[in-house]
């Protein structure tokens, strides 16, 4: 991919040049035991994602630390604790470099917002901003001054645990989200203490794991990696993300880790990358069980090459490093090359001006868990939940006089709606449903939870089982349906289920659900069925059978409030899908902007040779972008006009009226087709899209200008191309509309 210049401002240049100066000026005192250190990060007191390390510092003792032998520790929070960890490394090292402190800070830290796909169903990047600043300004409070996110992986394959963690299938989208993530933790001065680094993750290829099976191999070719894979990470390079991880991952053959071609070519060189590279947990060392490289030692030299900067605890560069240079096979280049980088981001953070900056205990005490948080967390949990289905407007509910019946094990979990990756959430803190619902008393609740979901506690180390015998409770829950008015049943996935390692072959409702569910709807067919899930899931049956149907994912801390909200109506649902539902597992991956194929529809009567399946549709259940409201809209009077030729600019409006008498929030996306290319293009391509609020009968016409950045492409050699020929496009309330206009580009 090629790269874009944008000229830097002045005062930042002038900036930029003293810390290259104070850079320096360290360098030259560093001896290279030390500058390897400054390559070094080790784990601190916990465990998360990886076999415990034989070697650690803490084993020593700090002894590592001491001797300037750590440049960054990960996992270990609180203003007090990174204190500590802070006067060892400033006070009792020869150099006194303080520490970079990093941390998953992944949605939220100690308060949980929604699931980064949740909050990518907002569509709304100044609320998903917000969402990462909040998420900063709690986790500096306790120390830490990096975050291992956003991860910009795009994801089209629900049966890989990491789609929750990402802006799901579509690489506009999934731009324009990092872009807004980077922003909100680094704010626009990163020498603020309420600022930390953001880490574009994982570098690259690694959504598209083979068979969804996580760290499984990606066999990707130029097209879509060029197209579809890097520019989320090209997006987040250019709005100047300070650090870039590895991916577990091999890219057709290569470890993603020793790629030199992605890092040192792509990254580095074509996208002139300033900050630095650190590894995935342990992917140096792993590189020896891909069959890549024959020992550590080798490993270790690889890795170096490829422009991996920083070592998180795979404990080679420690150990390896210095004879590696002293033997000639790493040049002192490369490695000064590395830790200039590091310590720049050391010294932009202020680190070196006030290495506490970020360790006052009693501010945290004011910032951590705060109402501030919780109200911002609330506030991104109403705007990520999606209205799948509201027949005959079932929903929103009446808010006195009705007896309902409360079914399903989540509905009472105080755990899941943290979701996976909630690290410094206290367990069992989220607003469940339950209690939610509590705060609409004029209703008559029957609670009945039926059989529990998940055997055992589901403890982030745990193997999760579901339980798949125990029906007790079912007589129960399909009693209390029979009485109801209506029944809302809460069904899905534990917090646990998705995230890093939670792989599933199965997209349908795990355990005995489907079962409860078909149980109770034979009583009564009055079912809002409520989703609680970390990914996509297969849902054919409740889709046809059950009249409404609400997305509300991984929410958060406040996720019952949440939901309540939305279900009587104070909050008007308006999110749209970031990634499609497949109809059955055999079906993915999936997504809108695929190819048309030569095959692509049926030629004529019981002919088979086209592209499709004997037992299932090819669309989606539910596609890209799709997502109902309380309101509806209609979309008239598209226009496109072409001025390419003499402003480089193609316009587009559309009228979209709400014809409810609701206000609503409608996602307006604008999608295209090139229809003839050099390289083959997808069927459909977002190039826009805006939420706007529209009041009952009001109209709105929105504008997009396209320019040769949304009507161009990659070539196979990288090379980005605005072909002259013919373009479809279409406006709507998502990504299964027609692109009914049709322009003819010439330049
Ligand atoms: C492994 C994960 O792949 C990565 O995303 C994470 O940041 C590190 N572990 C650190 O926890």
């Amino acid at each position: 991919m090629g790269r874009t210049q944008s000229s830097p401002d002045p005062a930042q240049l002038e900036q930029r040049d003293l810390i290259d100066d104070r850079v320096d000026q360290l360098m030259a005192r560093m001896t290279l035991t030390e500058k390897v250190g400054q390559m070094n990060q080790y784990n601190g007191f916990m465990d998360f994602t990886g076999p415990q390390p034989a070697g650690g510092d803490a084993a020593n003792k700090y002894k590592h630390l001491r001797e300037g032998r750590v440049g960054s520790m990960l996992n270990v929070t609180g203003a007090d604790n990174v204190r500590a960890l802070q006067k060892i490394a400033v006070e009792e090292t020869r150099l006194g470099i303080p520490l970079l402190i990093g941390f998953d800070v992944i949605h939220g830290f100690q308060t949980q917002s929604p699931i980064p796909l949740a909050e990518s169903a907002s569509w709304d990047l100044e609320a998903i901003e917000k969402s990462a600043r909040m998420a900063a300004i709690e986790a500096t409070s306790a120390g830490i001054n990096w975050t291992f996110a956003p991860m910009v992986d795009i994801s089209r394959d629900a049966r890989w645990g990491r789609v929750m963690e990402g802006a799901g299938e579509d690489p506009y989208l999934g731009s324009k989200i990092a872009v807004a993530r980077v922003n909100g933790f680094q704010g626009d001065d990163l020498s603020d203490r309420t600022t930390l680094l953001a880490t574009a993750k994982h570098f690259a290829a690694y959504g598209l794991a083979e068979s969804g099976r996580d760290y499984n191999t990606v066999d990707v070719g130029a097209n879509t990696m060029n197209n579809i894979v890097l520019p989320p990470f090209k997006a987040a390079s250019d709005a100047g993300v300070r650090t870039f991880m590895n991916a577990f991952n091999e890219i057709n053959g290569i470890p993603a880790t020793a790629h030199q071609e992605l890092v040192m070519g792509t990254l580095k060189k074509d996208w002139n990358f300033k900050g630095f590279v650190v590894s995935d947990w342990g992917s140096i060392t792993e590189m020896q069980a891909h069959g890549y490289a024959p020992s550590g030692t080798e490993a270790a030299r690889m890795a170096v090459h490829a422009g991996s900067d920083m070592d998180m605890e795979s404990h080679l560069y420690i150990n390896e490093l210095e004879q590696l240079v002293l033997q000639h096979k790493v040049s002192m280049a490369q490695v000064d090359d590395a830790v200039r980088r590091i310590l720049r981001t050391k010294f932009e953070l202020g680190l070196f001006d006030d290495p506490y900056k970020y360790t006052d205990a009693a501010y945290e005490a004011t910032i951590r868990d705060s109402q501030q948080m919780h109200d911002a967390s609330l506030d991104m949990a109403k705007k990520s939940i999606v209205l799948l289905k509201n027949d005959n407007d079932l929903l929103p509910l009446p808010k006195s006089g009705k007896k309902i019946a409360v079914i399903g094990a989540l509905a009472g979990d105080k755990n899941s709606p943290l979701g996976s990756w909630r690290i410094a959430a206290v367990d069992d803190s989220a607003v469940s449903l339950l209690e939610g619902l509590k705060a609409y008393p004029d209703n008559d609740y029957q609670i009945k939870l039926g059989p529990k979901l998940i055997d055992g506690p589901a403890q982030f180390i745990t193997e999760i089982k579901i339980n798949a015998t125990d029906r007790s409770g079912f007589d129960d829950a399909v009693s209390a349906a029979t009485n109801a008015d209506i029944v809302v049943m809460m069904l899905g996935e534990p917090g646990f289920m998705s995230g890093e390692g939670r792989s599933r072959v199965n997209l349908g409702l795990p355990g005995l659900q489907q079962e409860l569910l078909e149980a109770v709807h034979e009583r009564n067919k009055n079912i809002v069925l409520i989703l609680e899930n970390g990914r996509p899931l297969t849902l054919p049956w409740a889709d046809e059978h059950v009249p409404a149907i609400l997305e509300t994912w991984h929410l958060g801390s406040q996720s019952g409030h949440a939901i309540a909200q939305t279900l009587f109506g104070d909050n008007n649902p308006s999110g749209k899908l970031p990634m499609s539902f497949p109809r059955n597992v055999g079906q993915v991956p999936i997504y809108y902007n695929y190819k048309n194929t030569g095959r692509p529809s049926l030629p004529g009567p019981d002919v088979v040779f086209w592209s499709h399946y004997q037992d299932e549709e090819n669309t989606p259940l539910y596609p890209f972008g799709h997502g109902l409201s309380y309101s509806s809209f209609t979309y008239d009077n598209l226009e496109v006009v072409s001025r390419f030729r003499e402003s480089g600019t193609v316009h587009v409006s559309v009228q979209v009226t709400n014809t409810s008498d609701l206000p609503g929030e409608e996602v307006v996306q604008l999608y295209i087709k090139d229809e003839f290319a050099s390289v083959t293009r997808p069927v459909k391509e977002l190039k826009g899209f805006e939420k706007i609020l529209v009041a009952p009968g009001q109209s709105q016409t929105v504008r997009f200008e396209l320019t040769s950045l949304e009507l161009g492409f990659y070539d196979n050699q990288g090379n980005w191309l605005v072909e002259d020929g013919s373009f479809l496009i279409g406006v709507g309330g998502s990504s299964d509309i027609e692109l009914s206009e049709r322009i003819m580009l010439a330049q």
